[in-house]
């Protein structure tokens, strides 16, 4: 079967004109890499033949072929006999890198699928971003490059950002830290003190609810069922507990993709003014909208002395480590002041790069969505032969399916999925005290063929557990990074 194939008229395009300080197959493979490295190449994608691209760009074969053979060194191309040259990522290699984390200690090898990281690759058009980065960089060469509340730049494109969502917001009171749990942490970390009561969500982000735990704070968990929040619930232990803080991910909840609507908002939002709760709400995964939905107002409009926390690595991509709060201005000389006992800023280049994206394009890349929608329905497509009586709400956004067992087994699970190379998170790890046994998260971050694989090796190591009840539930789990 013949290849995709990246037109010539675009490739040329792409590449642009040759870079007259540089051997123009430096230039060629330079330019090629970064093309393939960004996505904007995709890996699969046949090139031209060394013939038609030396006469397209007016170079000579043997710079083409130079640059080629540089390439496929490197491992960003694949000489096949028959089709020519292929764009491949090094990374491909070995499938867990599609979403994995890079955690120190822990193994990967290519017969492993890593489902622990709800996670996706970086989209294209992110190197270049960098590139323009770097291009700016020498004007910032000359002042000290501590940038503590944020780029004044990137400020103002998240506070525009807001203001689209219907809330207006001075770039001034964006702050700008390293990734959304950061946010989360310094904010509870200046809102708190040692002892004082906390509302967390169960199931929650496990690090998010650790920073609380870590800064002393007396937990209080309300429940967060498939299908959305225990409003009845939630509201009686706000005004029983009176809560100092309350963390909550109300915009495709991680990890039940709940989205909570702008009724509840205002429900919730007055029980926490009566209570004189600070709302610290993480929206990471605000842009992760795969169906369309009413999106709901931020809950700062609801609650003007709330902590908005936002992040750039679920939009664009996880490496990047840029996220920001938005603070109210009674809150903003406190979060400073906590914010520089442990953090100086986050670094000129990445923030940089954040704005260079968020100038073209703000939200999610369509080809990423596309992605998704296409591996969620892959994943709920062979969920029931994999797991027979498995229930699941299907999330508007998000990451991942949370899917509730036919029996409360998923420790269980986790261990006997380990034997056949899947790795996955029980419910146990997303609780706050203990519980959600009945639960795994599932995210679909993977292509296609990849999740198909994964939900064939979950059926295996189903059916392992149902045949051996009693198996002990003792491997040692990955800790949830994303
Ligand atoms: C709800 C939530 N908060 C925070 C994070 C961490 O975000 P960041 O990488 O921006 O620190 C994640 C990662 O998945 C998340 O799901």
């Amino acid at each position: 079967m013949a290849l995709p194939s990246i037109g010539m008229t675009r490739l040329v395009g792409l590449l642009g004109a040759p870079d007259a300080d540089a051997p123009a197959y430096r230039w060629l493979a330079d330019n090629l890499r970064l093309l393939i490295a960004d996505g904007r190449l995709p890996s699969g994608q046949a090139l031209p033949s060394e013939r038609r691209l030396s006469q397209a760009l007016g170079l000579s074969r043997t710079t083409v072929t130079r640059a080629y053979s540089l390439l496929v060194d490197d491992g960003f191309l694949s000489a096949r006999q028959g089709s020519g040259h292929v764009a491949t990522l090094p990374l491909g290699r070995g499938r867990v890198g599609v979403g994995g984390a890079l955690l120190p200690g822990y193994e990967t090898s290519d017969e492993l699928l890593d489902l622990t990281c709800a996670a996706t690759r970086a989209p294209a058009g992110t190197a270049e971003a960098y590139a323009k980065a770097v291009q700016q960089l020498p004007s910032y060469l000359a002042g000290t490059g501590y940038a503590t509340a944020g780029l004044p730049q990137l400020q103002a494109l998240i506070a525009e950002r807001y203001a689209q969502r219907g809330l207006p917001t001075d770039p001034d009171q964006i702050l700008v830290v390293g990734g959304a749990l950061s946010g989360v942490s310094l904010a509870v970390r200046a809102l708190t003190r040692p002892g004082d009561p906390v509302l967390v969500e169960s199931p929650s982000y496990p690090n998010s609810v650790e920073a609380a735990r870590r800064s002393g704070a007396r937990l209080s968990p309300v429940t967060v069922e498939p299908d959305g929040w225990d409003l009845d619930a939630a509201t009686s232990t706000i005004s029983a507990v009176r809560p100092v803080a309350a963390q909550l991910i109300l915009d495709f909840h991680n990890p039940t993709g709940a989205l909570m609507a702008d009724g509840e908002r205002e429900r919730l939002a007055a029980a926490l003014r009566r209570a004189g709760t600070v709302a610290i709400v993480d929206e990471t995964m605000l842009e992760v909208e795969l169906d369309e939905v009413v999106r709901p107002l931020p809950f700062a409009a609801h609650l003007s002395s709330t902590i908005l926390v936002g992040s750039s690595s679920k939009s664009h991509w996880g490496g990047l480590r840029v996220g920001w709060l938005r603070v109210p201005r009674p809150l903003m000389a406190r979060l400073l002041q906590a914010r520089i006992a442990d953090d100086l800023g986050a670094p000129i280049l990445e923030q940089l790069a954040l704005a260079e994206l968020l100038r073209s394009r703000p939200g999610l890349h369509p080809e990423t969505r596309t992605a998704l929608q296409t591996s969620r329905q892959a994943m709920i497509e062979a969920l029931p032969r994999a797991i027979p009586g498995a229930r699941w709400t299907v999330p508007a956004g998000g990451l991942s399916l949370w899917v509730e067992l036919p029996a409360p087994r998923s420790r269980q699970l986790a261990a006997a999925a380990r034997d056949v190379g899947l790795l996955v998170s029980p419910g146990p790890q997303f609780a706050v005290h203990h519980g959600l046994e009945s639960f795994v998260r599932l995210p679909y971050k993977d292509p296609p063929a990849v999740v198909t694989d994964a939900m064939r090796r979950l059926g295996s190591a189903w059916r392992n557990v149902m045949d051996s009840p009693g198996r002990p539930a003792t491997a040692p789990l990955r800790p949830v990074v994303a």
